[in-house]
C-alpha cells in the first residue's frame, strides 16, 4: 500500500450541487488517491451507526436528518499520511474558518452543510472504512 488509508464522504450539499468530480480534483491534486469510491443514499440506521460518537450532541438529528437528506460518495483515499493530508485538504470543520484552497473554503455553506467528512485518526479510518467498503472493494 502506498501510505495509509482515511475515510471520505462528500456529503448531500454538495452532491445536490453536482460537485463530486470538483471535489475529487481537490482531493487528486492534494496528493491522495481515491482507491474505492460508492454513491449511495444513507439509511437512517446507517448515518445513526456512524455518527454515534455524537449522539448525545444537540446537533445530532439535524446532522442525521441531513446525511440521509440526498446521496452521499462514500470514498477511501491514500497516501502519505492520509487521515492528516485529508484533514488539511478539507480545511475546518467551521467554513468561516477553513482556509483558503480547502474543500470546505470553497464549497461548504455552513458548519453543518460542510461538504466533505474525514476521519480523525488512523483508528477511526480503518473502523469508517469498515462500515461501507469490503476488502476486495479497495484497488490501491
Ligand atoms: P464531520 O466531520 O462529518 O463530523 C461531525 C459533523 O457534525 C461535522 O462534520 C459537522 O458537519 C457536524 N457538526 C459539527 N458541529 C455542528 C454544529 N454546531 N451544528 C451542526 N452540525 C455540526
Amino acid at each position: 500500500m502506498a501510505g495509509s488509508r482515511t475515510f471520505s464522504i462528500i456529503k448531500p450539499d454538495a452532491t445536490a450541487r453536482n460537485l463530486t468530480g470538483a471535489i475529487n480534483k481537490v482531493i487528486e491534486d492534494g496528493g491522495l488517491r481515491i482507491v474505492a469510491q460508492r454513491r449511495i443514499k444513507m439509511t437512517n440506521e446507517q448515518a445513526e451507526g456512524f455518527y454515534a460518537v455524537h449522539k448525545d450532541r444537540p446537533f445530532f438529528g439535524e446532522l442525521v436528518e441531513f446525511m440521509t437528506s440526498a446521496p452521499v460518495v462514500v470514498q477511501v483515499l491514500e497516501g502519505e499520511n492520509a487521515v492528516l493530508r485529508y484533514r488539511d485538504i478539507m480545511g475546518a470543520t467551521n467554513p468561516a474558518e477553513a482556509a483558503d484552497g480547502t474543500i470546505r473554503k470553497l464549497f461548504a455553506k455552513t458548519i453543518g452543510e460542510n461538504s466533505a467528512h474525514g476521519s480523525d485518526s488512523d483508528e477511526n479510518a480503518e473502523i469508517e472504512i469498515a462500515q461501507f467498503f469490503s476488502a476486495e472493494d479497495i484497488v490501491g
